[in-house]
């Protein structure tokens, strides 16, 4: 027991900690967690699916991985005619911590080096379009995922390939290419990433398809790899490339605006960088929105021809930061704590920004990364404290994740972190720099920390898998059992309300991730430790496209496990 002067120090150290700003400390460095020591394949591309499942997948070129398919299932490749009964994409259950193995009917490389995105039919599954591979022609395809709810290890769940897209047919293979969602729900799929030319195309398809060469391709053809796009809110797209930005309207096929150069980066590429689309606020009108996109680190001119000579140069350690919806758009400077190359950056449900993974040195392709970063770092965009000091190093995980590395948002708040695999196949030994990774792991930020799971609210209302319009009030019911300091009930202004899309995360970008901030007009308790919120929905398309997103509480910023709702 505690002695009753303590008691109430105790009381009085609490209250000042919870006083002291809106929100309680930031300073903990959050904690690491291994998974799993062996999912099988390494987790090279990741999707978290409204079924609170994640899909990941590897090369099918990769040989034989440490996850069999099961029930007798084979396929022989068609390059070497090799059979392999080893799956090489995997299914994620969150909730159990288990691994199944999915097949992917291909007698190909796989999906590998592909892009993706959900699709928004507002029915209770969510389907996960595919479009691309590697080599072989596998480039026209375009496959779906339906999750299945069987729960034997070899049900074949990318049952159905359809061979439609006309302009891999017309000689543009789409590797290494960008999906978004648009504002309609269909799909934008851009660049042919190792290919000559820049077009772009829709899914589902239409029968116009651009070999447009946009103003931001690069003449070599190594540099147009997964581009950074954006769904800006005039309904123009964002597109970053290289050093270069471009706002593209597909509709009409015109460029409407094209950014500065970022200052003093040469021509550094999207590969070796990463970009994210900071949370947008202020959503319930359709005028005065601001739109930020945040780009950091990469590799500077010259170091891939360095790093394929043994030489590897120190990563870049700025982040460029630009408003696209200004008139005279500006990058802004500012400075990492770490220099990082092949980072991975995801937004928090706090509308933080997680930067993770990644190299201190070299580049991204095979073998060229030196100097694993073990520290991620949180950014914190609305921070008023001045350059530099918006960056808050997290405490390091102990496994190196190199090129080929994913990081995703889950809905309860952490971070899955896998995959990295430098090698040109699965490689184990030791005298490989960096073997393949196979562990996986989750990186829980501060606000997941024991001592905050009295503030942490709970949503009871709406269910799972709402569907939600354009600006319309939402009420949000949830419950907290402490309010940080004392008896009384929670403040109003330290709730919030936020949704996020979940991502198709490979090679450094999360494409399809957006943040929305939705502001409360109201806080009601209804009884002891039960409140609402209500909020109003974001005022149309072009400020979240129609989809599947999480919805987060927030209180004192520490965010609720998030729900599925579908917008549109
Ligand atoms: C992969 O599987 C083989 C055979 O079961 C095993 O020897 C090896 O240790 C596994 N590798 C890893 C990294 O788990
Ligand atoms: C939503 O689904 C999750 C995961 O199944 C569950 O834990 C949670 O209670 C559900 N939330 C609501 C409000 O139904």
């Amino acid at each position: 027991m505690m002695k009753p002067q303590n008691f109430i120090l105790f009381f009085v150290i609490l209250h000042l900690f919870a006083g002291a700003g809106s929100s309680p400390t930031k300073a903990a460095g959050g904690h690491w967690r291994v998974l799993h020591h062996n999912i099988g394949v390494s987790a090279t591309h990741m999707q978290l699916l409204n079924n609170n499942r994640v899909v990941l997948f590897d090369g099918a070129h990769y040989g034989p991985s440490n996850l069999t398919m099961g029930a007798g299932n084979c396929r022989r490749h068609r390059r070497n005619n090799k059979v392999d009964c080893t799956a090489h994409s995997a299914e994620y259950d969150v909730a159990t911590n288990t691994i199944r193995p999915l097949i992917i009917d291909t007698a190909d490389d796989g999906v590998w080096c592909s892009s993706a995105a959900v699709t928004s039919d507002g029915r209770t599954f969510v389907r996960f379009v595919q479009s691309d591979g590697d080599g072989n022609g596998v480039e026209a395809k375009v496959r779906t995922y339906k999750p299945c709810s069987v729960s034997n290890s070899d049900s074949d769940c990318f049952g159905e390939v359809m061979d439609v897209v006309l302009a891999a047919r017309r000689g543009h293979p789409r590797f290494y290419a960008t999906n978004h969602v648009r504002p309609s729900g269909r799909h934008i799929i851009i660049g042919p990433g190792r290919g000559s030319l820049f077009a772009y195309e829709f899914f589902p398809k239409t029968q116009s398809v651009s070999s447009t060469k946009l103003p931001i391709s690069s003449n070599n053809n190594n540099n147009n790899l997964y581009p950074f796009v954006f769904l800006n809110t005039d309904g123009n797209i964002f597109i970053f490339n290289n050093n270069r930005a471009i706002l593209f309207d597909f509709v009409n096929n015109k460029v409407v605006k094209i950014y500065p150069e970022i200052p003093g980066r040469g021509d550094s590429t999207t590969y070796y960088t990463s970009a994210v689309l900071l949370p947008l606020k202020n959503l319930k009108s359709n005028v005065g929105v601001e739109e930020e996109v945040l780009i950091c680190g990469g590799a500077p001119k010259g170091s891939y021809s360095q790093a394929l000579k043994g030489n590897f140069i120190r990563a870049s350690n700025t982040c460029a930061r630009i408003k696209i919806t200004d008139q005279k758009p500006q990058w802004v400077i500012e400075t990492m704590p770490q220099a990082r190359v092949m980072a991975d950056m995801t937004l928090l449900p706090n509308g933080d920004v997680l930067i993770i993974n990644g190299a201190e040195a070299g580049t991204a392709g095979r073998n060229l990364g030196r100097k694993p970063v073990f520290q991620p770092v949180i950014y914190r965009p609305n921070s008023k404290d001045g350059e530099g000091s918006r960056f808050k190093l997290q405490n390091p995980s102990s496994i190196p994740r190199m090129y080929l590395s994913t990081a995703i948002l889950l809905r309860d708040g952490r971070v899955l972190v896998g995959g990295s695999n430098p090698n040109m196949k699965y490689s184990f030994s030791s005298e490989v720099a960096f073997p393949t990774e196979l562990r996986l792991e989750a990186f829980s930020p501060w606000y997941l920390d024991e001592e905050f799971s009295n503030l942490r609210p709970t949503i009871i209302y709406p269910p799972n898998d709402t569907k939600l319009g354009y600006r319309e009030k939402l009420t949000v019911r949830f419950t907290v059992i402490g309010n940080g300091g004392g008896g009384g009930p929670i403040a109003k202004d330290s709730v919030s309300v936020t949704m996020v899309s979940p991502s198709y995360t490979t090679n450094s970008f999360s494409m399809n991730h957006r943040e929305l901030v939705l502001e409360p007009e109201r806080v009601t308790q209804i009884v002891q430790n039960v409140y609402e919120v209500e909020v109003t929905t974001p005022a149309f398309r072009n400020l979240a496209p129609p989809g599947f997103y999480l919805l987060f509480v927030l209180h004192q910023e520490i965010p609720s496990e998030g729900i599925t709702v579908m917008i549109g």
